[in-house]
């Protein structure tokens, strides 16, 4: 499903009103609700949007938040997608400290990503013997990497493994990123993408027409969940009506 707004903002406030109608969906069953946020600088609007109207209304206590990726760095980097959340919205919402399962940018990325590994099997609730998140949130990169999928690293989409360290093609900084079957096997899978810049890969993914298939985002494809597309107008400009 595909979604588009006017503009970035008026993307990330319906974008913040799905999550809290999901969340709501758990916590009223007394439910803790899994969550795996992207990094990057477009989930920014999103967590002012969310501080800025959700600091009450969202019950932050049935909610475990991780990361889709992490740039190798320490929490305080202004590169940490950990630093970014913890700055503009996890220092403002009553969430207990053990809920917030942050990526150690600033440890060997091997170990690392397979500590993650195991803190997401460890805590994460688990179908068709793979961890399912309630929702993983994607962002998407011009040359159509998410996560930290990159092209010249896609056989990451089908490791074995639930997080692999990947390796960034231009400035070769190291990342952790969850992997494919990870993010295939979850309940929701939303896309976050804003700005002219991203609307002909966005096109060529949605169309499936150029270098789509070189593309990792377009190997998104839920196993049994729902995937949708939350645009702004910019980004969506080039997809063809079919
Ligand atoms: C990261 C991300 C990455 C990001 C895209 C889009 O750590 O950088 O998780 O996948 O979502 O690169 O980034 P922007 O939102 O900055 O365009």
């Amino acid at each position: 499903m595909i979604k588009i707004f006017p503009t970035p903002k008026e993307t990330v406030k319906k974008f913040a009103e799905e999550l809290k109608l999901l969340i709501d969906k758990s916590s009223s069953k007394k439910k803790f609700f899994y969550i795996a946020l992207s990094g990057g600088s477009t989930p920014k609007l999103l967590f002012k949007e969310l501080k800025k109207n959700y600091l009450e209304s969202i019950n932050w206590q049935f909610v475990h938040i991780f990361w889709g990726d992490e740039r190798c760095v320490v929490p305080e980097s202004d590169e940490s997608n950990f630093g970014v959340a913890q700055k503009l919205l996890l220092s403002k919402i009553k969430i207990p400290k053990e809920n917030i399962h942050r990526i150690k940018g600033e440890d060997k990325p091997n170990t690392e990503a397979r500590r993650y590994s195991g803190e997401i099997m460890m805590n994460v609730p688990s179908k068709n013997n793979m961890p399912k998140f309630d929702l993983i949130i994607l962002g998407l990169g011009t040359d159509g990497h998410t996560a930290s999928i990159f092209p010249n690293q896609i056989k990451l989409f089908d490791s074995e493994n639930y997080c692999d360290v990947a390796v960034q093609p231009k400035t070769r900084q190291k990342r952790i990123t969850i992997t494919g079957k990870v993010i295939n096997n979850s309940e929701n899978i939303y896309f976050l993408v804003t700005g002219k810049e991203k609307s002909e890969v966005v096109a060529e993914i949605l169309n499936k027409k150029g270098n789509y298939k070189k593309h990792p985002a377009s190997y998104v494809v839920p196993t049994w969940g729902n995937v949708k597309w939350y645009l702004d107008k910019a980004s969506s400009q080039m997809i063809e009506s079919t």
